[in-house]
C-alpha cells in the first residue's frame, strides 16, 4: 500500500520546502501531488511561464525518494486571461457570467480557455517528460458535468440534438414537445433550462437529454486533455479525481480512455445517527473499485475536521485517520494520497484541515498517519491483490440523472436501494462489485439491478439471458418505468421486466414520509416505505405481503423462478430488514459463501493474491468489538482494521 500526500508548495516560504519533504521522508511518504491550482505561478502573464519553482520542489522530492504525480492547472485559469476574455467564465442559470473570487469559473468550451489550456498543458509536459520522479498526471480537479449557458455551450447543445435527431421532427416527438406547446420550429429555438426552477418544472425528456450532454462535455474535455499529456509525454498514466458531486459525469464513459480512476475520499468524522449509515465508505470505494474494474487511487483522503464549505465538522476520532485509509486499501485502493500535508493558513480552506495543524507541531493525527505510514510497509504483499465478488449491483448514471429530475416521492434518492442492499451482502462478509449497467455480467451469481428506471433495451436482454441460465437477479420498485428518452412507458409495471419477475403492480402509491408493516411468510417481518408497489403474482410466489393500509394482504416482494434461476422483486423500498432477509435468503439459495453473525459495523474483505488471500476485517465503528470468527477469538478497537493473511488452496 503505497501513501501520499497532497501538497502546494506555492502556498508555503520555500524555507518550508525541504523541512517538509525530509519530514514525509523519514513518515514514510511515497507520493506527493502538486500543482492543481497553480496555474498562475506557471503562467504569472501571457506566454511567459515559469516552472523553476516547480521544478524545485520535485527535485527535492526526489532527491528523498518520493514519487510526484503532476496535475494540469486548469481548473483555475490565471485573472489575466479572464481580463482578457471577461467571457471565458461560465454562465449561470439566469444569464449572468459566473464571478471570478472562487475557483473552477471557467468554461471549459470557452475558445479562449481551450486555447491557453492548450499551451499549459502541452508547456508542462513537455518540460517533465522524461523527467523519472514523475510517476502520474491528473487532469483538472474534480471535473464535473457542468451546466453552463455560455452561447458557446449553447451552440454545441444544439449541435448534439443536430446529431443526435438529425431532424425537428424527430426531437419534437421524442421530447413530447406538444406539450404545453412546445414544439421547435427551428434549431434557434432551443434553449438551455435557463431560469431558477426546479429541474421537475421542465420536460424531463429534455432535462435528460441536457444531463447527458453536460456529461459529454466534460468527458469531451477530459479526453481532450489526455490526448495532449499523452502525445507530449508519452508513457505514464493519465487520470482525474471524482467525487459524488451533484452534476456527476458518466464516469463508466470518462474513465474509458483514462489509466485510472482516482476518488476524492472523506468519509464523515461524526458517526451517523443511522447505524446503517456506515456501510456508504464502503459503498462509494466499491463503486469506484468497479468503474474500470479493478484497483483504483484515492487521490484526496480524510486527514482532519472538515470546514470552510460548511461550519467546521468534528475532528477524527482515534483510529479514523489510519482506519478509513486501511478500508480503501481492503476496497482496492493501492495508493492512498492524504489531502493535505498541512492546513492552510491562506486562503478559503483554512479550516479544511490537514495532517498537521496550522501550528505545525504534528500531533495526534499526524502521529496516527506516521503509524499508517509504517503499517503501510508490511502490506506490500497485498498490493494489487484481486477483489472477486459474486455478488454485483448495476449503476446507470441515466438512472441518476432521471432521478434527480424527477424525485419520485417524500424521502426518495436513487442511491438508497443500492445501499442498503450492498450493505446487506456486506454485513455478511462479502465482497460486492458495483458496476455499470453496461458491464458483462459474466462470472458473477447475484446482480442486483436496483431501480432500472430509464430503460435500455440491451441491459434488459442481459438480465433476462443472466437469469434465464441460472443466475439470481434481483429487481426493486421503479424499474422499467420510462423509455430511453424519459418517457413513461405505456404498460403495467414493471413493464418490460414483468415476464421475468412473474408479477405485476395493479397500482402503486408514492406513500412518501408514511410507512407500512411487511410480513414475509415465515413470519420474518419489515417495513415498507417511500413507494409501494401493489403487487399480483402471474407465477411468481409471494414472499411478503403488506400488513396494513388499503392493499394489506397484497404481494411487496416476490420470488420467481425463470429459465434456471430465480428473480427476486422488491416492490418497496424497505427498510435494513427487509434487504437483509432477502438477501440472505437469496445469498443460501445460491449457495454462496458467507460469514453468518458479523456484528454490525464489522466489515470484511478478501483480496486475493498469489498463493495467499488476504481478509480485512474494519471495525467501523467508535466501541471495541469481540467477536470469533472461524474459530478465532477478535478484539478490534475502534476503526482497527486486522489483515490476516490466509494460504489458498485454490491457485
Ligand atoms: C475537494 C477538492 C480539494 C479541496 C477539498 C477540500 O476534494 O478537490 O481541492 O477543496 O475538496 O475542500
Ligand atoms: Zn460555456
Amino acid at each position: 500500500m503505497r501513501i501520499g500526500v497532497d501538497y502546494y508548495p506555492e502556498h508555503w516560504d520555500r524555507a518550508f520546502w525541504a523541512q517538509d519533504a525530509d519530514l514525509m521522508k523519514k513518515t514514510g511518504v511515497k507520493l506527493v501531488r502538486l500543482a492543481e491550482f497553480a496555474w498562475c505561478r506557471l503562467e504569472p502573464r501571457e506566454g511567459e511561464f515559469d516552472f523553476a519553482w516547480l521544478d524545485e520542489a520535485v527535485a527535492l522530492f526526489a532527491a528523498r525518494g518520493i514519487d510526484v504525480v503532476l496535475c494540469t492547472p486548469t481548473s483555475c485559469p490565471p485573472l489575466w486571461l479572464y481580463e482578457k476574455h471577461p467571457d471565458a467564465v461560465m454562465v449561470e442559470k439566469d444569464g449572468s457570467l459566473t464571478r471570478t473570487g472562487i475557483r473552477g469559473h471557467r468554461c471549459i468550451n470557452h475558445p479562449a480557455v481551450r486555447k491557453y489550456s492548450q499551451r499549459i498543458i502541452e508547456r508542462m509536459t513537455e518540460h517533465y517528460a522524461g523527467n523519472k520522479a514523475v510517476v502520474a498526471w491528473q487532469i483538472d480537479n474534480e471535473l464535473e458535468a457542468y451546466f453552463c449557458f455560455c452561447e458557446t455551450c449553447n451552440a454545441r447543445f444544439r449541435h448534439w440534438l443536430k446529431k443526435k435527431y438529425g431532424t425537428l421532427e424527430a426531437l419534437n416527438r421524442a421530447y413530447g414537445n406538444v406539450v404545453w406547446s412546445g414544439e421547435y420550429s427551428s434549431w434557434e429555438q432551443i434553449q438551455p433550462p435557463y431560469g431558477h426552477y426546479p429541474d421537475a418544472w421542465m420536460n424531463p425528456a429534455f432535462m435528460l437529454d441536457y444531463s447527458r450532454f453536460a456529461s459529454e462535455n466534460v468527458i469531451g474535455f477530459s479526453d481532450w486533455q489526455a490526448e495532449i499529456i499523452r502525445r507530449k509525454c508519452p508513457g505514464l498514466p493519465v487520470t482525474t479525481n471524482v467525487w459524488f458531486c451533484g452534476h456527476m459525469p458518466d464516469f463508466y464513459r470518462q474513465f474509458e480512455n483514462l489509466d485510472f480512476i482516482a476518488y476524492d475520499n472523506y468519509p464523515t468524522t461524526r458517526l451517523p445517527e443511522d447505524p446503517e449509515e456506515c456501510y456508504t465508505h464502503a459503498f462509494h470505494l466499491d463503486m469506484m473499485r468497479g468503474v474500470k474494474r479493478g484497483g483504483f487511487w484515492v487521490m484526496e483522503q480524510l486527514s482532519g475536521g472538515m470546514g470552510c464549505w460548511a461550519p467546521m465538522a468534528r475532528m477524527p476520532e482515534p483510529g479514523m485517520i489510519k482506519g478509513y485509509a486501511l478500508q480503501a486499501f481492503a476496497h482496492g485502493a493501492d495508493t492512498v494520497v492524504h489531502f493535505r500535508w498541512r492546513t492552510a493558513n491562506i486562503g478559503a480552506e483554512m479550516h479544511w484541515h490537514g495532517l498537521i495543524d496550522h501550528s505545525n507541531v504534528p500531533g495526534r493525527r499526524f502521529d496516527e498517519f506516521a503509524d499508517l505510514c509504517r503499517e503501510a510497509e508490511t502490506l506490500h504483499q497485498a498490493q494489487g491483490a484481486e477483489i472477486r465478488a459474486d455478488v454485483a449491483i448495476l449503476f446507470s448514471f441515466e438512472n441518476e440523472y432521471a432521478f434527480k429530475i424527477q424525485p419520485q416521492t417524500n424521502g426518495y434518492y436513487y442511491l438508497e436501494q443500492l445501499q442498503r442492499l450492498h450493505a446487506a451482502f456486506t454485513r455478511l462478509g462479502m465482497n460486492v462489485d458495483i458496476i455499470g449497467q453496461h458491464e458483462s455480467l459474466e462470472g458473477y451469481r447475484i446482480v442486483c439491478a436496483p431501480e432500472m428506471y430509464v430503460t435500455d433495451m440491451n441491459v434488459v436482454r442481459r438480465l433476462h439471458d443472466f437469469a434465464a441460465q441460472g443466475g439470481t437477479v434481483i429487481l426493486t420498485t421503479r424499474s422499467g418505468v420510462k423509455d430511453e428518452n424519459n418517457n413513461a412507458i405505456m404498460a403495467q409495471l414493471p413493464t418490460v421486466y414483468r415476464d421475468m419477475v412473474g408479477a405485476f403492480a395493479t397500482e402503486y402509491d408514492p406513500i412518501g414520509y408514511d410507512h407500512v408493516p411487511v410480513c414475509f411468510a415465515d413470519g420474518a417481518k419489515a417495513r415498507g416505505r417511500q413507494w409501494c408497489d401493489v403487487l399480483e403474482t402471474e407465477g411468481a410466489q409471494a414472499l411478503a405481503c403488506y400488513d396494513g393500509e388499503y392493499f394489506r394482504g397484497k404481494a411487496a416482494v416476490t420470488r420467481n423462478g425463470y429459465g434456471k434461476g430465480v428473480v427476486y422483486y422488491i416492490g418497496t423500498v424497505g427498510d435494513q430488514a427487509l434487504y437483509d432477509k432477502l438477501v440472505r435468503d437469496a445469498v443460501t439459495e445460491a449457495a454462496l459463501e458467507f460469514i453468518p453473525g458479523l456484528p454490525a459495523h464489522v466489515e470484511v474483505t478478501t483480496r486475493k493474491g498469489d498463493g495467499c488471500a488476504f481478509r480485512f476485517i474494519f471495525n467501523n465503528a467508535g466501541q471495541e468489538q469481540r467477536f470469533t470468527l472461524d474459530g478465532v477469538e477478535i478484539t478490534l478497537a475502534p476503526f482497527e482494521m486486522k489483515v490476516i493473511t490466509i494460504q489458498r488452496t485454490d491457485c
